[in-house]
C-alpha cells in the first residue's frame, strides 16, 4: 500500500507572510516541479471563505506573473482553505477532518508568536501532532528569553526537537550559505580570519520600507527583536564561528551556539556609549513623502525602528574586534551587507601618501539588493604620476549574477529552499532551541541595559541614514572606492 500524500498546512494562510512569501515560493517550486508528488496545501485562517474564494485571493496576490500561469493552474488544484481558529478545540477538529490521511504533515505557523503555544496545545489535543508531523515556526520565537522558553516547553511537550523547524529565512538566502563556502572552501581567508588581521566587522541590514500594516506586531517587538535577535545574530554567527567538523546540522549549530555564548553582555555604559536606538519621523523616501512611524501606528510609541550597536565576542579568535550591527526601516537605500575590514599594513614603504592612497583591504559580502562578493586590493595607479608611487584600491569582484550567468539560475526566494528542506526533513538551515535561547539572552541584556540607562529612540527623518552620527556606510565608504 502506498503512503497517503503529504499535507502542508499554512496556519495564518491568508496573512502577510503566506501571501508575500510562502505562496509565491510554492508557485516557483511548482514551476520547477520540485513539490512532492500529490502534496496538498491547506490554508487555515479565521476569515470566512472557502477554497474557491481563497484561490481567487491568492491569484490576486500573484497577479502580474503570467509566465507562471501554467504552474498556477497546478498549484491551485492543490490549494484548500479552512476557515477556523486553530487555537480552539473546534477549529483544530475542523482542520483535522479536512486533513484526513496524511503521509507527512507539515504544520507551518505563519502566525504571531503569541499564538504559538495555544495553537500547539489545541492541535496536539486534537491528535494532529504525531510522529510524522513537523512543526515550522517563524521567528521571533517569543518576545524575550522567558516567553521563548514557555513556547519551547509547550513544543517539547507536543513533539520531539527533531520535529521542530524554527525558521530564520536569512539562512535560506543563497549568499548566506555562500558565506560558509567562502570561509571553508578557500584556503585564502581562514588564516586571516581573526583579531590579528581583522580590524572590525560591520553587519548592516538597511531597509527602505515602512512598518505599514504590520505595526501591531512590530510595535510590541521593535528592531531589536524583529531583526537583531535573529537575522543579524545569525549572520554574525556564520562570520564568527569556528570551522565545524562537517556540514552535519548539529555540527554547524554547535559552533553557532558557542559564538552566541561568547557575546559580551551589555551594560548600561555600553547601552549609552555603544548603541543607538532610532525611530523614523516624516521624510522623503524615493522622492515620495513618507509619514512618521507614529502616524502609521496612530499613537505615540517608544519602539525603535533603527538600532546600531557594537557587539564583542569574548573568545580567542575575536578578542578586541568590534562587530558593528546596524538595522533600520525607512532608511535611504536598501542594502544588506557584511564588511570584513582588515587592518592597515604595519608600515608604509610608499612615502607620504594621502589617506585615500593607502586604504586597508576590505571584503564586502553584499546580500541585497545584488549578490556580490568583492575584495578591495591596493594597486599602483597607472602612469607617471609624480615623485611617489601613487596607489589606489580596486575591487576583485565576484558578482554572482555575472560570474554564473544562466548557470546561476534565477534568484530564489529564501523560503523556497527552506520549504523543501522541511519536507525533506533536513534541519541544517533551521535554528535549534538552544540557539534561540542564547540569542534572547543577549537581546534581553541589551533591552535591560537600555531600560537601566534610559536610552530612548532618537528621531530620524524617513529616507535618511538613521539618527545623526550613525551613518549606514554607503557603497563608496564600504568598499573604500572613490
Ligand atoms: C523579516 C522581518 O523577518 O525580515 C521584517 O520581520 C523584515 O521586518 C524582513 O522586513 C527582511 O527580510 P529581507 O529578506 O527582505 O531582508
Amino acid at each position: 500500500m502506498t503512503d497517503p500524500a503529504p499535507v502542508l498546512v499554512l496556519l495564518g494562510g491568508a496573512g502577510d507572510l503566506s501571501m508575500r512569501m510562502l505562496l509565491p515560493s510554492l508557485l516557483h517550486l511548482e514551476m520547477d516541479r520540485l513539490l512532492p508528488e500529490g502534496l496538498r496545501v491547506i490554508a487555515v485562517g479565521r476569515a470566512p471563505g472557502d477554497a474557491d474564494s481563497y484561490r481567487a485571493d491568492v491569484r490576486d496576490h500573484l497577479k502580474g506573473r503570467d509566465d507562471l500561469a501554467e504552474a498556477w493552474e497546478r498549484l491551485a488544484r492543490r490549494l484548500d482553505y479552512v476557515s477556523a481558529d486553530a487555537a480552539q478545540a473546534a477549529g483544530a477538529e475542523a482542520l483535522k477532518a479536512r486533513i484526513g490521511e496524511a503521509g507527512l504533515l507539515v504544520l507551518y505557523y505563519a502566525l504571531s508568536p503569541d499564538l504559538f503555544a495555544p495553537v500547539t496545545r489545541a492541535l496536539s489535543a486534537a491528535g494532529l501532532i504525531g510522529e510524522r508531523t513537523r512543526l515550522v515556526l517563524e521567528k521571533p520565537i517569543g518576545r524575550d528569553l522567558e516567553s521563548s522558553r514557555a513556547i519551547n516547553v509547550v513544543l517539547a511537550e507536543a513533539a520531539d526537537e527533531t520535529q521542530v523547524f524554527r525558521i530564520d529565512h536569512y539562512l535560506g538566502k543563497e549568499t548566506v550559505q555562500n558565506l560558509i563556502a567562502l570561509r571553508f572552501a578557500n584556503a585564502l581567508f581562514e588564516p586571516l580570519w581573526n583579531n590579528l588581521a581583522i580590524d572590525h566587522v560591520q553587519i548592516t541590514v538597511a531597509e527602505t520600507q515602512e512598518v505599514g500594516d504590520r505595526w501591531r506586531y512590530y510595535d510590541a517587538y521593535g528592531a531589536i527583536r524583529d531583526m537583531l535577535q535573529n537575522h543579524m545574530l545569525q549572520l554574525l554567527c556564520l562570520v564568527a564561528m569556528e570551522p565545524p567538523s562537517d556540514l552535519d546540522s548539529d555540527a554547524v549549530r554547535n559552533e553557532k551556539v558557542k559564538v552566541l555564548r561568547s557575546l559580551r553582555r551589555f551594560t548600561p555604559e555600553a547601552a549609552r556609549d555603544d548603541s543607538v536606538r532610532g525611530q523614523y519621523v516624516a521624510g522623503v523616501v524615493d522622492g515620495q513623502p513618507a509619514q512618521s512611524y507614529e502616524a502609521e501606528v496612530g499613537k505615540p510609541s517608544g519602539t525603535e525602528t533603527f538600532v546600531a550597536l557594537t557587539a564583542w565576542i569574548d573568545n580567542w579568535r575575536w578578542k578586541g574586534v568590534p562587530f558593528y550591527l546596524r538595522t533600520g526601516k525607512r532608511l535611504a537605500s536598501r542594502r544588506t551587507e557584511i564588511v570584513i575590514q582588515f587592518k592597515d599594513v604595519p608600515h608604509s614603504i610608499f612615502g607620504p601618501v594621502g589617506d585615500r592612497d593607502l586604504v586597508a583591504n576590505r571584503l564586502v559580502i553584499e546580500l541585497q539588493p545584488d549578490e556580490d562578493i568583492s575584495l578591495t586590493i591596493m594597486n599602483k595607479r597607472p602612469g607617471l604620476n609624480g615623485e611617489h608611487m601613487r596607489l589606489q584600491p580596486l575591487p576583485l569582484s565576484l558578482s554572482l549574477a555575472k560570474a554564473l550567468g544562466e548557470e546561476g539560475g534565477r534568484r530564489r526566494i529564501a523560503y523556497e529552499r527552506l520549504l523543501l528542506d522541511v519536507m525533506r526533513g533536513d534541519p541544517t538551515l533551521f535554528v535549534r532551541r538552544d540557539e534561540v535561547e542564547e540569542a534572547w539572552r543577549f537581546v534581553d541584556g541589551v533591552a535591560q541595559a537600555w531600560a537601566d540607562a534610559g536610552v530612548k529612540p532618537l528621531p530620524y527623518a524617513a529616507g535618511t541614514n538613521g539618527p545623526d552620527g550613525v551613518a549606514v556606510p554607503d557603497r563608496a565608504q564600504s568598499t573604500g572606492l572613490e
